[in-house]
């Protein structure tokens, strides 16, 4: 049995004779500190350099997502991958008109509306040389079990859920290559998914899930809050009191 790198780390082949654990445990032992520090380093990037990333670096990307699990095997995913200048500056304008709007639509009554120019959290997004949007293929859902026909929430669950992981082994991917990634769930806001469908010829039975920005960052984030592992950490029987309070909940939020 050959070695293999998974995102970067090297698992060891396990053989039955020398194998007295499970082969889990004997990559956990290998790898799990590894694999932490990939989770640690995945970050949200607002910001990226224009250089171009190569078909490898995207294709090993796509790569990774395609194992992800996903609802009754259904590997519902389709990624588009949107390189061209002209494209990405036309997703990225159609994004920050329908975000300004929004932000018109629920600020507070009296507020003062957000500038033209204020793109929100899309700043830097076009700069970035790839966009992939991560699309699911809805015709998937008469194959699955009968009650993903009759559930509309267990439809919904399942199908976001798959898709999500997807995503996430994308980004995780990203960051072993040296990249960064921007989520960006604005390309769901309302019409927007109609506009990119149409420019792009995409198919009215694949519905949009985030879309991932990726490229070179240009920018060290800053360090993130974090709540600690006793406090989110509850085995067997617990109540009401091994929660937060509302109190904290609000106070994570630096809510007074
Ligand atoms: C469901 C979901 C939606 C998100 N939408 C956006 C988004 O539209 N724009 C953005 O810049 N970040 C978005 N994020 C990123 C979060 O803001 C970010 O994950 C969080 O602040 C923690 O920071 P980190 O990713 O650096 O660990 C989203 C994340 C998730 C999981």
């Amino acid at each position: 049995m050959a070695a293999m790198f998974i995102f970067g780390f090297l698992v060891l082949p396990v053989s039955a004779e020398d194998n007295k654990d499970s082969s889990e445990t004997v990559i956990q032992k290998l790898d799990y500190e590894g694999f932490l520090e990939l989770a640690k380093k995945r970050r949200s990037i607002r910001k990226f350099k224009p250089d171009p990333i190569s078909d490898e670096h995207i294709e090993k990307i796509i790569e990774a997502a395609r194992w992800a699990p996903s609802g009754f095997n259904s590997q519902l995913w389709e990624f588009v991958v949107v390189r061209k200048p002209a494209l990405k500056e036309r997703i990225a304008e159609i994004i920050s008109v329908e975000f300004r709007k929004m932000m018109q639509r629920s600020a507070p009554e009296g507020a003062t509306p957000p500038s033209p120019k204020s793109a929100g959290p899309l700043m830097g997004l076009s700069k970035a040389p790839a966009y992939i949007l991560l699309l699911g293929d809805t015709r998937v859902r008469k194959y699955g079990p009968p009650f993903m026909l009759t559930d509309e929430h267990k439809w919904l669950s399942t199908y976001l859920t798959s898709l999500a992981i997807s995503y996430q082994y994308m980004a995780l991917a990203s960051t072993s290559l040296g990249l960064g990634s921007q989520w960006v769930s604005a390309v769901n806001l309302p019409t927007v998914p109609e506009q990119i469908r149409e420019m792009l010829g995409i198919p009215e039975e694949m519905v949009f899930f985030d879309m991932f920005v990726v490229g070179y960052p240009d920018e060290e984030p800053a360090e993130k809050k974090m709540r600690p592992l006793e406090e989110m950490l509850h085995y067997d029987d617990c109540g009401t009191e091994d929660f937060r309070t509302e109190e904290q909940v609000k106070a994570f939020f630096g809510r007074e």
